[in-house]
């Protein structure tokens, strides 16, 4: 892909954020930093810097040109705050054609049913542009409104892995959830975005 997706909803544009939006980005993770901190990786103080996150910016649009990894920012019209995130990564392609969906949204926008219009558009982009199959996406046993997001969205319980992931800095036990595309006799050679590489 030579450009950047962009995606549309009625509320949001979700862009993937180069080096320019550092500071905006930086402003959401400042922000919400307690809001985010329970069900998130334990963050090191350079995480809260700029130099940060221009080199994880600029790292991200290297993983968009190779078509593995788009991490998404939901911005307002105005291009003023970053409202959500919707980070679609380890995409692998070949027999799999999978991805991970990993997503938060401010804590003042909360409630509003705006982190599901954002998913609703990265799934598609996920299905539709990328042509991938399953969608897989985890969270903490007690996280009780990532699980009502994901129920809505269409996701289903496929498992419960012990010691998933680290957060918060402790090893964590994570519900297994996935949304499969309902095509179930997906065509890999239908690719909207032409993508021939990463078999596994
Ligand atoms: C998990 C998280 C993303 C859920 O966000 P959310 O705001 O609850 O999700 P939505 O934007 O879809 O909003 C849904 C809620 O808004 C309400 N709502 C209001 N207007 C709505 C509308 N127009 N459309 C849909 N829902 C609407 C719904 O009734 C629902 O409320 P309920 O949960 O009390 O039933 C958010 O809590 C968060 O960022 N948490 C911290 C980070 C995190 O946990 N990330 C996930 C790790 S696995």
């Amino acid at each position: 892909m030579n450009d950047t997706p962009t995606l549309q909803t009625d509320r949001t544009i979700l862009k993937i954020p180069g080096p320019d939006d550092a500071a905006l980005m930086l402003g959401y993770y400042l922000e919400n930093r307690e809001h985010l901190s329970p069900w998130e990786p334990e963050r090191t103080p350079a995480f809260y810097t700029l130099a940060h996150w221009e080199k994880l910016l600029r790292d991200n649009l290297e993983l968009v040109a190779d078509n593995t990894g788009f991490r998404f920012a939901a911005f307002d019209h105005a291009h003023s705050e970053v409202l959500g995130i919707c980070n679609i990564t380890n995409v692998v392609y070949g027999p799999f054609q999978a991805c991970n969906l990993g997503y938060s949204i401010a804590r003042k926008h909360e409630g509003k049913g705006l982190m599901t219009e954002i998913l609703e558009a990265g799934i598609r982009f996920a299905f539709q542009d990328l042509g991938l199959h399953r969608i897989m996406a985890n969270h903490l046993p007690c996280n009780e409104r990532s699980a009502r997001l994901l129920q809505r969205l269409g996701f289903e319980r496929e498992g419960y892995a012990k010691s998933y992931l680290k957060i918060s800095g402790r090893w964590e036990d994570h519900v297994l959830t996935a949304l499969v595309h309902s095509d179930q006799v997906t065509d890999t050679s239908q690719n909207p975005m032409n993508i021939d590489k990463h078999e596994v």
